[in-house]
C-alpha cells in the first residue's frame, strides 16, 4: 500500500475516533451510575489515545492528520439527534452501542488490509479496545444496568 492510501485510510479511522470522543462526552453527561460512568470515561480515554497514535503515524508518513473539529460529523452516530434527544443511561448506552458497532466494523475491515506490519499491529490493538467497549456496552444494556439496585 502506498503512503497516500495509508494516510487516507488512517484519516478515516481517526475521524471516527474523534466523533467517538464527542459522543462519549455527551453520553457521560447522561450516565449517573458511578461504575458505568467510570468505565465509559476510560473508553473515552482509549479513543483519545487512538487519535493521538493515528495522528502521530499520519505525520510520520508525511501526511496532515484530520482536524479535531468540535462539530460531530455523524460518522460515529448516524443519528446525532439520537444522542441529543435521549435521556438517561439506557439511551446513552444505546447510542454508544450503535457507534461502537460502526467503529468495530471499520477497525475489523482495516485489520484485513495490507498495511505495513507496524501500523497493522497498532490497528489490531485498537480493534481489541473497540471489541472490549462494545462487549461492555452490550452487556450493560442486557442486564439493564440502570435498574440495578446498589448492593
Ligand atoms: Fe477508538
Ligand atoms: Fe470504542
Amino acid at each position: 500500500m502506498e503512503n497516500p492510501e495509508i494516510i487516507d485510510k488512517l484519516s478515516s479511522l481517526m475521524k471516527l475516533d474523534i466523533d467517538a470522543v464527542k459522543a462519549y462526552e455527551k453520553a457521560l453527561d447522561k450516565i449517573s451510575e458511578k461504575d458505568v460512568h467510570d468505565e465509559i470515561a476510560r473508553y473515552r480515554d482509549d479513543h483519545v489515545r487512538h487519535i493521538d497514535t493515528i495522528s502521530g503515524t499520519i505525520k510520520e508518513l508525511g501526511g496532515t492528520p484530520p482536524e479535531r473539529t468540535t462539530d460531530l460529523r455523524g460518522l460515529f452516530l448516524t443519528g446525532t439527534s439520537m444522542l441529543m434527544g435521549i435521556t438517561g443511561t439506557e439511551g446513552a448506552l444505546k447510542a454508544l452501542e450503535t457507534g461502537e458497532k460502526l467503529t468495530n466494523k471499520s477497525y475489523e475491515d482495516a485489520t484485513d488490509q495490507p498495511f505495513p506490519k507496524e501500523i497493522l499491529n497498532t490497528l489490531e490493538l485498537h480493534f481489541r479496545d473497540e471489541q472490549r467497549h462494545l462487549r461492555f456496552i452490550t452487556h450493560a444494556l442486557d442486564i439493564k444496568v440502570w435498574e440495578r439496585r446498589a448492593a
